[in-house]
């Protein structure tokens, strides 16, 4: 979403500036090309060189500082821009873009910049509130400039109150929600997707229960990407170890019939489902109502079959694109095949979990997509993030073939 994209920051000056160079890395690592703008009052909390040596460009501080003959820097930086964003935004900078006041670099650039605005304003509590400042960012809002709420926390003041400079991979994660909302030609624009993703778990009595080794991670991966090409997504989760992503719906579920009975809640609605899930298939025949205590030399618990969600959405399905998984460790190609059939998928994403950084809990897979008439593809050894785009790549194309 952010690759290659021309990012300009503008920092200003409050306390929460530090922060600002960590945005800088983390804009970076999202692939787009950053370049810092500074007004006189951030270069009293941070040095210009912080960002220089962060962003690898020259830092504008000052309008009169031209360096190229044949170009007026304001303009040509503000020419440049795919998406301006001011973090940490200060009621005074605030104040300026509300009422067109340019006096400075960072300000005079902004009044010249057409692309995105993207405020992330930190500051005292009490001036957040301040009507003034109040009165400011409505009229930002009300001239389409995105403004992201603060935080609300132990303020630099030692006292708590809201004002605080969001997390930078939380102000990435809300800059690229932004520019989703921004495009109408994604592929996945109007779609609903579900994804399921985790290891469910069965419990035997109040304090144990039996799970698998699935971290979640391949089914968040697939739930980002979706939302980046534009769907509603509907993420159910069997894990609480992983945050959850901006701009999606997050239902946490324990249980495989507390996941059957979510999807089917939301099946009707859906375009594509995929089952990344690792569903137990067995759970305890029953449910001890108390800690069963160790009386016995050996513990003989009975398990029953629990119901195939993948199974089951197959019988059902209408419009609904089937993605499920297949987690194998041997016969990856013979299994994978007999799935998509009795399954009813539309594809069978299959990973050999038995070779390294594949599979459970490894932040990298590699896979093969089974689909019916169609050869395997392989998708070699890689992040998850790039798997899950791949994997949606291939749907795409097949759901408008
Ligand atoms: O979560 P990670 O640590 O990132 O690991 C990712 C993963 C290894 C869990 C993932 O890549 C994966 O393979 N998920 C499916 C695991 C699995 O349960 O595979 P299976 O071959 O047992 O099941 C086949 C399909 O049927 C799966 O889509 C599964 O979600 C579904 N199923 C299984 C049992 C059941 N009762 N209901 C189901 O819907």
């Amino acid at each position: 979403m952010l690759d290659n994209k021309n990012v300009v920051l503008y920092v200003s000056g409050g306390i929460a500036a530090y922060k600002a160079a960590d945005l800088v890395r983390q804009l970076i690592k999202q692939g787009a090309n950053v370049k810092v703008a500074m007004t006189a009052s951030a270069q009293e909390f941070v040095t210009p060189l912080t960002f220089q040596i962060l962003s690898k460009h020259h830092v504008y501080t000052d309008t009169f500082d031209e360096r190229q003959e044949d170009k007026v820097s304001h303009i040509h930086l503000a020419d440049w821009t795919d998406i301006a964003v001011i973090a940490p935004a200060t009621a005074n900078i605030i104040a300026k873009l509300a009422n067109g006041i340019a006096d400075d670099f960072a300000t005079t650039t902004l009044l010249a910049t057409t692309a995105p605005v993207f405020v992330v304003p930190a500051m005292n509590s009490h001036m957040l509130e301040n009507p003034a400042t109040a009165r400011n960012l409505t009229t930002l809002r009300a001239d389409n400039r995105f403004v992201m709420e603060p935080e609300t926390g132990f303020l630099a003041e030692g006292y708590e109150g809201k004002g605080r400079l969001p997390e930078p991979v939380t102000i990435v994660e809300s800059i690229k929600q932004f520019l989703v909302s921004q495009q109408l030609d994604l592929p996945l624009k109007n779609k609903h997707v579900i994804i399921t993703a985790g290891g469910t778990k069965e419990r035997i009595d109040p304090v144990r229960y039996i799970t698998n080794d699935s971290s979640g991670k391949m089914g968040y991966s697939l739930a980002s990407v979706a939302r980046d090409l534009g769907a509603h997504v509907t993420l159910i989760s069997a894990t609480k170890q992983l945050s959850n992503p901006f701009g999606i719906d997050v239902v946490h579920i324990s249980s495989a019939s507390e996941m059957l009975e979510t999807v089917m809640k939301t099946y009707n609605s859906a375009d594509i489902v995929v089952m990344a899930a690792a569903v137990s298939d067995y759970r305890p025949k029953k449910q001890a109502a108390k800690k069963i205590k160790k009386n016995e030399e050996s513990l003989i618990i009975e398990f029953e079959k629990t119901r195939d969600i993948l199974y089951q959405l197959g019988q059902e399905k209408q419009k609904q694109f089937l993605i499920g998984f297949a987690a194998e460790t041997n016969d990856l190609e013979s299994y994978a095949q007999e799935k998509l059939k009795r399954k009813k998928a539309n594809m069978i994403v299959a990973n050999d979990v038995s070779k390294p950084n594949v599979g459970f809990n490894k932040n990298t897979n590699e896979v093969t997509i089974f689909m019916p008439n169609s050869e395997p593809i392989e998708i070699s050894l890689r992040s998850k993030e790039e798997v899950a785009a791949e994997i949606f790549k291939i749907a795409i194309k097949q759901m408008i073939k």
